[in-house]
């Protein structure tokens, strides 16, 4: 079948199997280009660092997760295991972008000789959980890094049974703002009712860090987690222009339980000598962020200001930040007054934000985007389900379940 981008109410449908294997190797060589050898101080060699060996990704098939496991992979040689929901190919329907990745990812890595696993499945259900166990046990042994990247709408907690739902919406009054969707470029006005009812807290129980504690009360018990081993979730604040329906709406609750979970977690730990750290990271384009209102038009306003001055990242190029000028330096982990690492520092500096703000206010409802990059957006979007690569004959007939 001919596979066409198929996008409703900002989420692709398809996904293009040789178009994510294009993807996955973009980010892989841009690692290769830098781990030996690198002449950008910004994104220093890793081979002399001492990196970990054994990861474990919850969530590894897309985003911020699938460039974890890429660059643990491509600049720390580690055997990786990732644990992700994705939905499988058949004859007539593509699967989700996460499975193309996933298993070109491990395509790649096998034939540089590294280990690479995963497990399709629910990450909240205590199934899952023995299951990645009993894969660790057998491949790894232990792990000496977890990475806890899920962005999910839902999670069935494993002891009620009950289903809570994540909402992103402001709290107490609606919030209303300038918005812009990825299917047209005309500025309007978007309105986000309130969270109602349970919706706060329902939020906090799918995004904040019960199941994040869950998983490391898990490993420690089955001492999976080897001595001195790193715990990293990833967190967002962003500009004041968002704060009613990100920072200090129901996902930014989700996201400060998160981060208040790190320090619990650390004194857990402690009898491992391991710790764990939350890293705020900058917005991108990924199948989660894209659907946050407002959130899109920020990004393009931000994207454009970062590319003028050559600072725009996109997710592996903020992992390789994270592992090799943060958490294994080899210097003591830089963290603001609140524990957090910050790899947002580039998109929070004073120069960027001011800049984004001037521009936001000379956007006008009806007209097009100004002094912004839409289209980097649409095209990042593009690429993160396989599509817009000039080397891929997007008019061949392909077999989705071939990749
Ligand atoms: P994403 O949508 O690209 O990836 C989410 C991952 O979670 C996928 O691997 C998916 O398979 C997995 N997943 C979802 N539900 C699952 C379940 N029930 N069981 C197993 N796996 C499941 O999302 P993205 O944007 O990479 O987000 C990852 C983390 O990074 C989130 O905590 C997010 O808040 C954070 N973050 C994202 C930023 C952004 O701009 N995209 C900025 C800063 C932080």
């Amino acid at each position: 079948m001919k596979i066409t981008k198929k996008v409703l109410r900002n989420v692709s449908l398809t996904a293009h199997p040789q178009g994510c294997a294009q993807y996955v190797s973009n980010q892989i060589e841009w690692v290769q280009a830098h781990a030996q050898v690198s002449d950008d101080s910004r994104y220093p060699a890793s081979k002399n660092l001492v990196l970990p060996k054994r990861v474990l990704i919850l969530g590894g098939s897309t985003g911020y997760g699938l460039s974890s496991r890429i660059v643990s992979a491509f600049a720390a040689q580690a055997d990786t295991i990732n644990v992700s929901f994705e939905r499988e190919p058949s004859e007539t329907r593509t699967a989700t972008p996460g499975w193309y990745n996933t298993m070109a990812f491990e395509r790649e890595a096998r034939k540089a000789g590294h280990k690479a696993e995963s497990i399709f499945g629910d990450a909240f259900s205590d199934e899952t959980k023995q299951a990645t166990a009993e894969l660790i046990k057998s491949l790894l042994g232990q792990v000496d890094l977890v990475i806890y990247s899920l962005a999910s709408p839902l999670r069935t907690d494993p002891k009620t049974g009950l289903t809570y739902r994540s909402v992103l919406k402001p709290i107490g009054k609606p919030f209303s703002a300038l918005s812009v969707d990825l299917d047209c470029d005309v500025v309007k006005t978007a309105t986000i009712e309130p969270a109602q009812g349970t919706q706060v807290e329902d939020t906090i129980k799918v995004m904040g860090g019960e199941d994040w504690s869950l998983w490391i009360d898990f490993l420690l018990q089955e001492k999976l987690l080897a001595e001195g081993a790193m715990v990293i979730s990833y967190s967002y604040i962003g500009p004041k222009v968002t704060y009613p329906v990100y920072r200090e709406g129901t996902i930014g609750k989700a996201k400060e339980d998160l981060e208040k979970t790190a320090a619990q977690l650390t004194k857990k730990l402690a009898s491992i000598k391991g710790r764990a750290f939350v890293s705020v990271n900058k917005a991108l384009v990924t199948r989660a962020s894209a659907v946050i209102p407002v959130v899109p038009l920020y990004m393009a306003i931000l994207y454009q200001v970062m590319k003028e001055r050559d600072l725009h990242e996109h997710c592996t190029q903020q992992i390789y930040r994270l592992f090799t000028e943060k958490l294994f330096s080899g210097k003591a982990i830089p963290t603001d007054d609140e524990g957090r690492i910050r790899v947002d520092d580039w998109e929070m500096q004073d120069d960027i934000q001011s800049e984004v703000e001037r521009r936001w206010d000379l956007q006008k409802e009806g007209e097009p985007l100004q002094g912004a990059d839409l289209e980097g957006v649409y095209s990042e979007y593009e690429q993160i389900h396989g599509f817009g690569f000039d080397n891929i004959d997007y008019d061949e007939d392909v077999d989705p379940r071939i990749i």
